[in-house]
Formats: structure tokens, C-alpha cells, sequence
């Protein structure tokens, strides 16, 4: 897990496995989960939205056309938006076709069989609110749905959890209705304005396109709501000679779609 040993400039990374293990199974299902804890990996991230009555599902567009059969089984329902749909309907999609003919049958998960799936595992997880301007009140949701599961345990909120958003109105949201948890907005934003993004995340996760060792040492400089130095995983880096070269950056983590790659090539875990 990222810790402070982590924090002051460790080049063994925190791996996490990107929307699952998702370079071997299709993102955001429960097969990409179980492929990660089969290669060892503890950390997983997803993207949770909402259905048009109110569930919470994993899935990365706002759209099901890219990764289920939505345009086959319906066909006149274009663009296919996933707050268009109910959970009932979403139930039926193959998600993993797409993939691999060896997925088919694959679900959209909802959060709850995914939190369950992954506490199974005994795994940890960067759960991404996606899309939040579509889904008012989905902090609030997603919250209850963690208490619901159990990961809002004070066990979960040291070390199992962290809750993350492109949106800053989103992750200070998360922050001011549950202060335990802890949080990360992705982004990469200048060095100037750290101490504001500091009083409600406790993570900064940046495209490693953007990032150096200047830049995470700046990071690093600050503390965040919880006291400690802030942290921060990149993404999505798959390639060995990358990994290693953001490893030595001093980042925390690596969000990536081959986990083994990259735990191979940094000695991260
Ligand atoms: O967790 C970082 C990464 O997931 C952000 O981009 O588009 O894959 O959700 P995206
Ligand atoms: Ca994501």
C-alpha cells in the first residue's frame, strides 16, 4: 500500500491494476478482478456511474457500446447512454465478447457485487466516481454503498481504500460528508495550487506524461487532510521501460493495464 516509507521516495511502487487486470481480461468485470488477484496484485481500480433507476454500476464510458453488446440487443436505443438504461436491462449485456470469445457472458458489475468480489480476494481498491456531472448525489451513493459493504471499517480506511475523481468538486465532496476516507483527484495540477488540493485529497494521480521527478517531489512536500505527506500513483503506464522510469521518479504507485509487467520491472508489489 502507498505509506509514508512510500511517500519519502521509494522506487518500489504500489502496483494497481487498472479498471482490473485489464490487458488479459475485459475491464471493469469481475474476471478482470479475479485475473489480478490470480497474478498476485493487490490493488485494483474501477470506474463506478449510474443506471436510470438508480444503481450503481462499474463501467468506464458514459456509453455501453464500447465494451458490452448493448447495439445488438438494442438497437434503436443509440448512443447507448448507461444513465439511459436500467440495471435490469444492463443485467442482460455480455461484457465481455468484446474482449475475448473466452468472456462471454461477462456482467456489468454492480459496485456491490464488485466491492463483494473484491473483499473475497482480500484485495484493495481505487474506486474512480466517472462522470459525475451525469449523476447528482452519486458521492453521497457511492458512500452508502461502501458503508453498506462493510469498507467503511476503520481497517478499510487506513489501508484498503481510496476513493478518486477527475472532478475536484466530486473528491472534496467525498472528503466533507466522510472525512475518514481517504482520496485522490486525478489530474496534474500546477505546484502552486497543491496546498488547496491538499485540504481534501490525499492523493494526486497524474498521467506520467505530465509528471517528474521535480513535480513528485513537490507532492511530496505537502501534507494532506490526514496529516501525511501526499501521495501520488500514475497512469496508465503498461511497458516495463516506462514503469521503471516513473519508478524513479519516486511516485507511489502505477496504475496499469499488465500489473506482472510492471511489478517485474520496478520490484513494486
Ligand atoms: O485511475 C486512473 C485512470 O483510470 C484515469 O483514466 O480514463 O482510465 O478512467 P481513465
Ligand atoms: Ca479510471
Amino acid at each position: 500500500a502507498p505509506t509514508a516509507q512510500a511517500a519519502a521516495g521509494s522506487d518500489r511502487p504500489t502496483v494497481v491494476a487498472h479498471r482490473g487486470a485489464s490487458a488479459y481480461a475485459p475491464e471493469n468485470t469481475l474476471a478482470a478482478v479475479d485475473k489480478a488477484a490470480d497474478l498476485g496484485i493487490r490493488w485494483v481500480e474501477n470506474d463506478v456511474q449510474r443506471t436510470k433507476d438508480g444503481e450503481l454500476v462499474v463501467i468506464h464510458d458514459a456509453t455501453l457500446a464500447r465494451t458490452t453488446n448493448a447495439e445488438q440487443l438494442y438497437p434503436d436505443r443509440a448512443p447507448w447512454n448507461v444513465k439511459d438504461f436500467t440495471a435490469r436491462e444492463i443485467r442482460r449485456l455480455d461484457a465481455g465478447s468484446w474482449f475475448s470469445p473466452r468472456y462471454a457472458g461477462a456482467r456489468v458489475p454492480t459496485l456491490e457485487q464488485y466491492m463483494a468480489r473484491v473483499s473475497r480476494n482480500h484485495q484493495k481498491l481505487v474506486l474512480e466516481i466517472k462522470n459525475p456531472a451525469l449523476y447528482p448525489g452519486i458521492e453521497q451513493q457511492t458512500l452508502k454503498v461502501l458503508a453498506n459493504e462493510g469498507w467503511l471499517s476503520r481497517q478499510h480506511l487506513r489501508s484498503r481504500l481510496v476513493v478518486q475523481s477527475f472532478s475536484a468538486d466530486s473528491v472534496r465532496t467525498v472528503h466533507e460528508l466522510r472525512p475518514g476516507v481517504r482520496t485522490g483527484f486525478l489530474g496534474t495540477p500546477d505546484v502552486a495550487d497543491l496546498p488547496e488540493y491538499a485540504t481534501f485529497a490525499d492523493q494526486i494521480n497524474s498521467t506520467y506524461t505530465k509528471i517528474s521527478t521535480a513535480y513528485v517531489a513537490a507532492i511530496h512536500a505537502h501534507r494532506g487532510p490526514h496529516g501525511r505527506p501526499l501521495e501520488i500513483l500514475t497512469w496508465t503506464v503498461n511497458d516495463a521501460d516506462t514503469a521503471r522510469r516513473v519508478a524513479g521518479y519516486g511516485v507511489d504507485g502505477i496504475i496499469t493495464n499488465t500489473p506482472d509487467v510492471v511489478r517485474e520491472a520496478t520490484g513494486g508489489s
